[in-house]
């Protein structure tokens, strides 16, 4: 297990799936965890904990929940941009307000979150983790909004490692394939979703299943711990060999 006591990690986005596995997984490594979500009631703080209801694609939302942030801790150390929606349409099912509220959640926010983070993260030689997709690097039919948005965030973690890496902050990206998570089990809600069936999914993943979210969270902790010291810009896949067919 690795070591991370004294670490004041942010998670944005991380009430379910991937992001509560993460924040799970921070605890266990003796990290002070807060997590901005949309789907919290209300404030709830204790123990090395906190938690804030933020809707993370409203700039004003992000800003207060920021100075709320900041008369908790002083200072943070890794900021994680996990907050996702998805969406399945094809283009010419796809509204305009539908396409605003998925770049605004998944790319977006990623945007406010790390400017507001990235002047506490030069001070303490932070780092940040955006998770994207293995769909950022292939097309998926009724999926061209998504997979547009998670693109987006692959090249916006390369531009914006090179701008932080003079203060020592490194900048990442996770592109998990498909994992067990609401969000995954939402596409094939009474019916057969984009992909077929989710045995027709587990059959696009070489290593024959869906990823667990707690597998995902590993290797969000290893891209924001020492022993990823000399990584950033990178993409790292965790899709069970999704891409490499
Ligand atoms: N599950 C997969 O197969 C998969 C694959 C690749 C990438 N991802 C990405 O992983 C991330 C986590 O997804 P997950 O599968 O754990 O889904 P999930 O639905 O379980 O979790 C997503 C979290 O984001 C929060 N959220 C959504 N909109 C928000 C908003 N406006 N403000 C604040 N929080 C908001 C939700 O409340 C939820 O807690 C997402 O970015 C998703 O695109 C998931």
């Amino acid at each position: 297990m690795m070591n991370l006591a004294g670490k004041r990690v942010l998670i944005a986005g991380g009430a379910s799936g991937i992001g509560a596995a993460t924040a799970e997984a921070y605890r266990q490594a003796g990290a002070e965890t807060a997590v901005f979500d949309i789907s919290f009631k209300a404030k709830r703080s204790g123990e090395g904990r906190l938690e804030l209801p933020v809707d993370l694609s409203d700039a004003a939302a992000v800003d207060a929940a920021f100075a709320r942030l900041w008369r908790h801790w002083d200072g943070l150390d890794v900021l994680v941009n996990n907050a996702g929606v998805e969406l399945v349409a094809t283009l010419e099912e796809t509204t305009e307000a539908a396409w605003d509220r998925l770049m605004g959640v998944n790319l977006k926010s990623v945007f406010l979150c790390c400017k507001a983070a990235l002047p506490k993260l030069k001070q303490s030689r932070g780092c940040i983790v955006n998770t994207a997709s293995q769909l950022a690097f292939v097309g998926a039919g009724s999926f061209t909004a998504y997979t547009a948005s998670k693109a987006a965030v692959v090249n916006f973690t390369r531009s914006l490692a090179l701008e932080t890496a003079a203060y020592g902050v490194r900048v990442n990206c996770i592109c998990p394939g498909a994992i067990d998570t609401p969000l995954l089990r939402r596409q094939f809600e009474g019916k057969r979703g984009p992909q077929g069936t989710i045995d027709d999914l587990v059959g696009l993943h070489p290593l024959g299943r869906l990823g667990r979210p707690e597998e995902i969270a590993n290797c969000i902790l290893f891209l924001s711990s020492p022993l990823a010291s000399f990584v950033t810009g990178s993409a790292m896949l965790a899709d069970g060999g999704y891409t490499i067919q």
